[in-house]
């Protein structure tokens, strides 16, 4: 397998071997991380992190990766550098692949990470767009291996807002890859049309099913993985917060879904996740509307059935799998 010079941008272009790949060298780099078996195999390169948006995860997964590589790293914040206001993509781009060997870009329309790759002659990497969060499903379905042994066949129902990041790459994500995927949400939440089409036809060829339900004690039936994301995403604007509450609540992850679910059903977010009010968001919109968390409740997360924090830590070694694959 030779994913040499290819950027990260979406999963839609990489085929389910390729996904696979990524996974097998993502859980080879846990071992050695593990065992304090050095992989330095990356000394004397540098990489650039283009964050226009807030991380805790992405980012500490990519410099903890580069450097576990052996790398140096450039972390450009949302305010500190020329991108976008005095300079634009292409042109940061070319600049960058001059002094960089590889690029990560979180932030808006899917459309900007393209760009950057279209310009670039070094491999870019995207750590989250609107549209898209791919690295985030890699670390999701190492997690799943983990626990399950497999993914195909694995039946994963997400509740809340699919039409952004995290449900579109879950869709192409579970097509690829052969899961039994349901999106359990109004129907206004539904992924894009088009996307879902192209997705039915992957799933044509992987046994995928992809599924959809309004009903969330129906849709848990059988199911081995509840996934859920918050209901208002970074860009938004707060005053969809009610809107969303409106439509949403009957789809937050809650014990009595847990208890619906298979016996041996496990709970996922990508995160942060608004369990409690003990966040600055979480307060001021659980006080305003009486709510004591929002997409799922403290005692779910809390459970021994919540794996979010093995999928946080996949972050990294998946991560780290994507830059040695691609450099
Ligand atoms: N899941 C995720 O991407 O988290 P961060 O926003 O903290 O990077
Ligand atoms: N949908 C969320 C995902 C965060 C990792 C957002 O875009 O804010």
């Amino acid at each position: 397998m030779n994913l040499k010079n290819r950027d990260f941008l979406k999963l839609l272009d990489f085929t389910s071997e390729e996904i696979e790949y990524l996974l097998d060298t993502a859980a080879d780099f846990k071992e050695k991380k593990k065992n304090g078996q050095p992989h330095r195999y990356f000394e004397g390169k540098n990489i650039a992190l283009i964050f226009e948006k807030t991380s805790t995860r992405t980012r500490c997964s990519f410099e903890v990766a580069a450097h576990d590589l052996g790398m140096g790293v450039t972390y450009l914040d949302p305010t500190g550098s020329q991108i976008g206001q005095k300079e634009s993509i292409a042109d940061t781009a070319r600049v960058l692949s001059g002094i960089y060997d590889g690029i990560e870009y979180r932030g808006y329309g899917q459309e900007i990470v393209e760009e950057l790759a279209k310009y670039s002659s070094v491999p870019v990497w995207n750590g989250l767009t609107n549209e898209f969060h791919p690295t985030q499903i890699l670390a999701d379905f190492l997690t799943i291996r983990e626990t399950f042994g497999k993914l195909s066949g694995i039946k994963l129902v997400y509740l809340g807002d699919a039409r952004y990041n995290m449900a579109n790459s879950l869709t192409v994500g579970c097509a690829k890859m052969g899961i039994d995927f349901k999106v359990c949400a109004p129907e206004k939440y539904f992924p894009d049309a088009q996307l879902v089409k192209t997705c039915q036809k992957l799933a044509e060829q992987s046994g995928a099913k992809i599924s959809f339900e309004t009903d969330p004690q129906k849709a848990v039936k059988d199911a081995q993985v509840l996934y859920t994301d918050v209901w208002v995403s970074m860009g938004e604007s707060s005053e969809v917060w009610e809107e969303r509450i409106k439509d949403l609540l009957p789809y937050r992850v809650t014990q009595k879904l847990m208890d619906a679910a298979s016996k041996d059903a496990v709970f996922m977010h990508c995160l942060p996740a608004f369990h409690d009010l003990k966040t600055g968001i979480g307060k001021s919109i659980g006080e305003k509307f009486s709510l004591d968390c929002l997409e799922v409740e403290d005692a779910v997360f809390e459970s021994d059935r919540s794996i979010v924090f093995s999928e946080a830590e996949n972050r990294m070694h998946t991560i780290k799998a994507v830059m040695a694959a691609t450099l």
